[in-house]
């Protein structure tokens, strides 16, 4: 039986992003950041999604949790910016309710005390976990599945990247871009190699098995494709330090993989590329990519991951202009009905069919 793509319209239709909203980034578990942006009790960072904003602090008790980011008063947004820190309350700027770093209301100025039942209004909560220092939200209405649920249910590759000890990493570097193409591509994009010979020529120097358009190492059953080191790569070629947890094997080796609906990860013996994918509209999405390195190598000398950050960089960016490419492509009436997936394709045909499952609930 042939494999098909979704149809076109899944890919601009705002009637589609809708469903998204709702059946998708609404009750799935997505990656909004790291531990280590909010290392002190008081600080807090925002993450927006579509109209939602969501406010995540770490509390006097150390705990991270995350609420929506509204006053229960009159609905204020509480914070605009995208980072801060608090001393043990935040403040509404409107009407200056005092909400504990735990989300208790605890101040109601020029309000006698009497007059509300101020447990009953406080800071409405998101369901927050943290793995592998990584924080991750589920604005589901009902308790969700763990996170440790959802990557089985999901993808159970990311589990067997707990061995790299990603909590122990640093990020040094965020780089962002605003892709005119729906987040859907930008997955499937990362989700096949076929296009790798013609469009990353850099990258199939570095990782050989990429020209065949395979993403398995024939022979390897870590998951993991052979890299050429002392070129230029994902990995540097500088004197960058292996990251801690990594064997021989694997410092020369190059290790990727995704988890629904918003992340992927890409893996050498130096650094791991954190990438989070944000829809926008139903034609652009915001990319991320964290670049996570050995703590001790920030203050080693020599440390220079300039090499790194631009080879990684023009790799995605050469991402991106496809993805735009397609984007303009399914939007013909030519692709009405879609396209059709070799099997080289495969992983992209299984994301299109985990995505219709949790759009549709089919
Ligand atoms: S809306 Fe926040 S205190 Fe009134
Ligand atoms: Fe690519």
């Amino acid at each position: 039986m042939e494999r098909r793509t979704l149809p076109g319209p899944d890919y601009y239709d705002p009637a589609i992003l809708e469903l998204e909203k709702e059946n998708i980034f609404f009750k799935s578990w997505m990656l909004v950041g790291l531990a280590q942006q909010i290392p002190n009790p008081g600080d807090w960072f925002t993450f927006n999604i579509f109209d939602e904003s969501v406010l995540i602090s770490r509390g006097d008790d150390e705990l991270i949790r995350a609420f929506y980011n509204v006053c229960t008063h009159r609905g204020s947004r509480l914070r605009e910016e995208a980072s801060g820190s608090e001393k043990h309350v935040f403040a509404c700027p409107y009407h200056a309710w005092c909400f504990s770093l735990e989300g208790e209301l605890v101040g109601t100025p020029r309000v006698a005390k009497e007059e509300l039942d101020r447990s009953k209004w406080g800071l409405r909560p998101v369901h927050l976990e943290v793995w592998q220092g990584m924080i991750w939200i589920n604005m589901d209405r009902e308790t969700p599945m763990s996170l440790h649920d959802w990557m089985l249910d999901n993808n159970d590759t990311m589990l067997e990247f707990e061995r790299f000890n990603i909590d122990q990493l640093h990020r040094t570097r965020i780089s962002e871009w605003v892709v005119e193409s729906n987040w859907k591509i930008v997955i499937e994009n990362y989700s096949e190699c076929l296009h790798c010979p013609t469009v990353h020529p850099e990258l199939v120097k570095a990782v050989p098995i990429y020209k065949t358009g395979w993403v398995f190492e024939p022979g390897r059953e870590d998951g993991g494709v052979n890299a050429v080191m002392g070129v230029e790569g994902p990995a540097g070629m500088g004197d960058v330090m292996l990251m801690p947890a990594v064997t021989a094997d694997e410092a020369e080796s190059v290790f990727g993989g995704s988890l629904f609906p918003n992340m992927f990860m890409d893996i050498t013996g130096t650094n791991i590329v954190i990438s989070q994918v944000v829809p926008l509209t139903s034609t652009t999405t915001r990319v991320q990519s964290w670049y996570m390195f050995h703590p001790d190598q920030l203050n080693s000398l020599g440390f220079d991951p300039t090499d790194i950050y631009a080879f990684n960089d023009l790799v995605t960016e050469q991402d991106n202009s496809v993805c735009v490419r397609a984007q303009h492509g399914a939007t013909s009436r030519a692709y009405l009905d879609g396209g059709v997936y070799p099997e080289k394709d495969q992983f992209v045909l299984d994301f299109n069919e985990n995505y219709l499952r949790h759009r549709d609930g089919k």
